[in-house]
């Protein structure tokens, strides 16, 4: 993404590109910014993650600090942020990340900064895109787990349980689970039921079938149940989900008496040399936000839909989280094939 707005810049205009490091920290705290050039971008095509650094623990509406007697505490430095993009004389602000990073793109758009946005998260959930990039290079790796958690699953007749992330949204739950042929899939759109799940797994075990393998999202929970967190949160940052996926194997294990294992997939999701989809959405979407910047397309984010790159209002894209249509050829496919989705 970086690499295609640095060369369409170069390319095509004649203006100065800053790039901030670690996010809106870099706009908080001073000397964290730095030009960016061809030779800057060079060679990052194949690579992972972003080489100007990122967090998810500076929002400017809320930044969190330590205070001396170690308690922390809250303060907004917005006003602090929309100064120092004043000060370095900045004509538009870029804001690539998810619904978070967008949200406070958009606060900003509305305090009167020029910001221009790009959909990219693992999870999928930012609304009017059919897909953020990151989404698809995810979706191969947790599909590349499944392949192999077969083998362990088939050779030893266990239930595998493997939880994938996505926070409140199951795209990457269901369609890795439909890519790697897993038999059930727990997401945060549907609240389960154990016993649907236990349902299923004896009747694979009617149908021949000694082993099962269940992909869990992080987000899921059972039906007037409650989402499972780290305990281990870390004040300073966001809350983490994490660990319903064990608890799900624990209690099914011992219901029914199987040998059950729990995999967390975790970062090794958010890793690794993109797919060429990615590194294809990131260079469109890349040189697009560049044609937003030059018509002056201020609050507005670009967008895959259909076969088009399209700018879309930030507001009307983060307004909600964009979950997996319950009524939509996905579901209509998983339940067609008789996966289990926790509901029946
Ligand atoms: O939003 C992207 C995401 O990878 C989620 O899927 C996950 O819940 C979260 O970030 C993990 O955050 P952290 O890197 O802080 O553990």
């Amino acid at each position: 993404m970086i690499r295609a707005v640095v060369k369409r810049v170069v390319y095509e205009h004649n203006w100065e590109l800053v790039g901030i490091e670690d996010g809106f920290e870099g706009l908080i705290v001073p000397g964290r910014t730095r030009q960016l050039r061809l030779a800057d971008v060079r060679g990052i095509l194949p690579r992972g993650g972003t080489i100007l650094g990122t967090t998810n623990r500076a929002n400017p509406f809320a930044y969190c600090v330590r205070t001396e007697d170690g308690r922390v505490v809250t303060q907004d430095v917005s006003q602090q942020v929309a100064r120092r993009v004043k000060e370095l004389d900045l004509d538009a602000l870029v804001v690539i990340g998810g619904d978070g990073s967008l949200r406070i793109g958009q606060e900003f758009f509305e305090m009167g900064v020029p910001v221009v946005g790009v959909p990219k998260t693992i999870d999928n959930d930012i609304c009017l895109t059919d897909v953020t990039f990151g989404y698809d290079t995810a979706l191969d790796t947790a599909t590349e787990a499944i392949d192999k958690l077969h083998t362990t699953a088939e050779s030893h007749h266990r239930i595998m349980f493997v939880e994938v992330m996505g926070r409140e949204a199951g795209w990457l739950a269901l369609e890795s689970g439909i890519a790697g042929g897993a038999d059930i899939m727990l997401i945060p759109e549907i609240p389960f039921h154990l016993e649907a799940v236990e349902a299923k797994i004896r009747a694979r075990e009617r149908q021949g079938a000694r082993f099962s393998i269940a992909v869990v999202a992080e987000g899921a929970r059972q039906v007037d149940g409650e989402r499972v967190y780290q305990p281990d949160h870390d004040p300073l940052a966001p809350t983490r989900l994490g660990g319903i996926a064990e608890w799900v194997a624990r209690r099914v294990g011992s219901r029914l008496d199987r040998e059950v294992r729990t995999t967390v997939l975790g970062h090794i999701q958010r890793g690794g040399s993109p797919s060429a989809f990615d590194r294809k959405l990131a260079t469109f979407f890349g040189s697009e936000v560049v044609e937003l910047i030059a018509r002056r397309g201020w609050g507005r984010m670009v967008a895959l839909q259909g076969s088009d790159i399209v700018p879309v209002r930030i507001a009307d894209a983060v307004r909600q989280v964009k979950t997996v249509p319950l009524d939509g050829y996905r579901m209509r496919t998983a339940r067609a094939l008789g996966l289990c989705l926790g509901d029946e």
